[in-house]
């Protein structure tokens, strides 16, 4: 058995409980690990008639893509192994919902679907609040134990009963030490764990490998000896692990190499390891999110920096772009780059560990957060070309397409810290099967598969409705109550859990200052981007650019992000920008008190050992929230000169 889970109630199934109670039969013509997978899986879960008939059809039909799958009643059509496998795990799913019975097809948006594990080779985890790195603990012992090979199989049911079809191995932040020897074999043996489950292994690289590793004098990527070492190391990964995927790369940014650093461009590094990867079919994902110390906006550098690249790109080149152009705020407007990319494909990097909402601490269902990037609309070629749209080959017919999550997965008992931070890697894997499902639906989905039997129905009322309720609530409470009306980036340096609007320390960039980001004077609040301000409404396309541009018709949701406001300007409720700042940081507050209520109102309808954790999880949020609202109002007063309306909570 496994060691590092023992008990069934703290969520170490995640939404995987489903236990079969009857037998099926499965005819197959064909024999394979993924089949053998899919076998199994049905044989612990099948729900459906006793001794039932259930067939793999292996199907020509054209309505079937990639590794989508029809289900009939009896039959699961897909054209591939994998397709067979993610059917399996809908028919299941389908059962477990009470579903079941009802013809059904699929097919994925994406084609390559991410997961981006920001582990360190020392087995931390940059930005990770679930323990350990589950890949990695030093260099001393680069063993894989029996626990570990049961746990990456966990991890690899996990990812494949959602669609997820790929994992990057180690952080960004990379250590060139990835693609040495001893560390390549062990990136072969866990692709060998995990590709009967249809995910494929890619690793983050470091661009100054050649010089940390490979003992060249460059890492210049017009070099000739740079080129060839590069494509030598390819080959001997590939020769290792066969369908490896590709490399992940941040260049020339935060510190990291890059090849800018040789008076190259993104475009010559870009190409340099694409050059190298592909006569193996592998992709190489290049990284966005760059910025410099320099006058210019820092929410405008990425589009400014790439735009002008456009068509220069190799064809098995992917740029990874944060939803936002700022850096995973609770809120932010999406990135302009999405709506730019004519030839050059481009694909969303989300982050399901809450770096910015509350880490492990709070319950944040980032799903509603997400499906706001993926539904807004770009105007890139006229009205509805949705970020969705122009990511997932609709509007550019690119044939690689891909989207990423930033992983919260860690050695905890429960993988991911906070046990409603599952329904976040589940909802990451159902919206990259799938950009258009709703939140609604996902939460629906993983609050019965997590804590209900298989088609319970009679807490429908009593617990799913009003923890759902919850989860559709959690993020914009969130906002609410750290960052309401656009304002973003007033987190403490460093750890970015709590509040620090006064944070401005000159001896680091001016950029890196709260103070930079809420621009808080005497006049008012908010960062102006418009035509008067940094203009960066001059990146997105026409009505929104105007939209966004006139403080009149920009939504409210933004208006600090887009707009210095003063602090009489009265919104669309008739209130000045002072008053309504004040009830947005106490309706967070008092939302998260409902959270509690609503929860503690559950008990008994759940282990006891899942509420008590959900419990004391939301003690502390609710502690923690208040601290936000009073630090930033207190904080935002000595500039408002105002005082706080009587009939919210006083500071505490
Ligand atoms: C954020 C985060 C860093 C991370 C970076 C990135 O800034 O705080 O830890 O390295 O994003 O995405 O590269």
């Amino acid at each position: 058995t496994c060691t590092y889970f023992a008990k069934a109630e703290d969520g170490h199934e995640l939404w995987l409980r489903n236990k079969s109670a009857t037998n099926v039969n499965i005819q197959t013509a064909k024999k394979s690990p993924v089949l053998d997978i899919a076998i199994n899986e049905l044989k612990k879960g099948w729900l459906g008639k006793n001794d039932a008939k259930l067939k793999f059809e292996f199907s020509t039909d054209a309505s079937i893509k990639g590794d989508g799958f029809r289900l009939e009643r009896s039959t699961i059509k897909a054209k591939t192994d994998l397709g067979i496998l993610y059917g399996t795990f809908e028919m299941l799913r389908r059962q477990y919902l009470g579903k079941a019975d009802e013809n059904f097809s699929s097919n994925p948006s994406y084609s390559r679907r991410i997961l981006n594990h920001w582990d360190n080779l020392d087995g931390s985890v940059e930005r990770g609040y679930a323990g350990k790195s589950i890949f990695w603990r030093n260099d001393q012992d680069l063993t894989i134990s029996q626990a570990d090979r049961e746990l990456y199989q966990l991890y690899g049911r996990a990812n494949a009963s959602v669609g997820i079809n790929g994992t990057v191995l180690n952080n960004v932040n990379a250590s060139a030490k990835i693609l040495t020897a001893p560390y390549l074999k062990k990136v072969q043996a866990i692709a060998g764990i995990l590709r009967p489950y249809g995910l494929k292994v890619y690793l983050s690289v470091n661009f100054s490998a050649p010089v940390t590793i490979g003992k060249l004098k460059t890492a210049d990527p017009l070099d000739a000896q740079v080129r060839k070492w590069w494509a030598d190391k390819a080959k001997e990964i590939y020769q290792l692990v066969p369908d490896f995927g590709g490399f992940l790369v941040k260049a020339n940014s935060e510190g990291q190499p890059g090849p800018q650093d040789f008076g190259r461009t993104h475009v010559d590094g870009a190409n340099m390891m694409a050059d190298a990867v592909a006569p193996f079919g592998g992709i190489v994902m290049w990284r966005a999110f760059v910025y410099q110390t320099s006058e210019q906006d820092r929410t405008k550098q990425a589009y400014n920096e790439f735009l002008h690249y456009d068509g220069q790109f190799k064809k098995n080149v992917i740029l990874q772009v944060k939803n936002g152009p700022l850096d995973f705020q609770p809120r932010e407007p999406f990135s302009a780059l999405f709506g730019a990319m004519n030839q050059t494909p481009v694909m969303p990097e989300f982050q399901i560990t809450q770096e910015y909402l509350g880490q492990s601490k709070q319950l944040a269902f980032l799903s509603t957060l997400w499906e706001e990037c993926l539904n807004s609309d770009t105007y890139q070629k006229g009205k509805g070309s949705t970020v969705a749209a122009c990511t997932d080959g609709t509007l550019s017919k690119n044939p690689l397409t891909a989207i990423a999550g930033v992983a919260n997965i860690g050695s905890d008992r429960n993988w991911t810290g906070h046990i409603f931070a599952q329904s976040n890697w589940y909802a990451f894997g159902r919206l990259a099967w799938n950009n258009q499902l709703k939140s609604e639906d996902i939460a629906d989905e993983w609050i019965r598969q997590t804590f209900l039997d298989a088609g319970e129905k009679a807490k429908d009322q009593a617990f799913v409705k009003p923890v759902k309720e919850m989860m559709l609530e959690s993020r914009e409470a969130i906002v609410n109550y750290m960052m309401p009306l656009g304002l973003h980036h007033i987190f403490a340096e460093g750890h970015h859990y709590g509040p620090a609007p006064w944070f401005a320390n000159t001896k680091i960039r001016a950029d890196w200052t709260s103070v930079y980001y809420h621009k808080a004077d005497t006049i008012g609040l908010g960062f102006n981007r418009s035509h008067t301000g940094s203009n960066s409404v001059e990146q997105y396309h026409e009505p929104l650019r105007s939209k966004l541009d006139n403080l009149a018709t920009c939504p409210e949701e933004y208006l600090l992000w887009f707009h210095h406001v003063p602090w009489t300007y009265k919104l669309k409720n008739g209130k000045d920008l002072w008053t309504e700042l004040c009830y947005r940081y106490d309706t967070g507050v008092q939302q998260v008190r409902t959270f509690q209520k609503t929860w503690d109102k559950v008990h008994g309808l759940v282990d006891e050992e899942r509420f008590t954790a959900v419990q004391s999880k939301l003690r502390t949020q609710s502690r923690d929230a208040q601290i936000w609202k009073d630090a930033c109002l207190l904080y935002f007063q000595t500039f408002s000169k105002r005082d706080i309306p009587y009939d919210i909570e006083r500071p505490v």
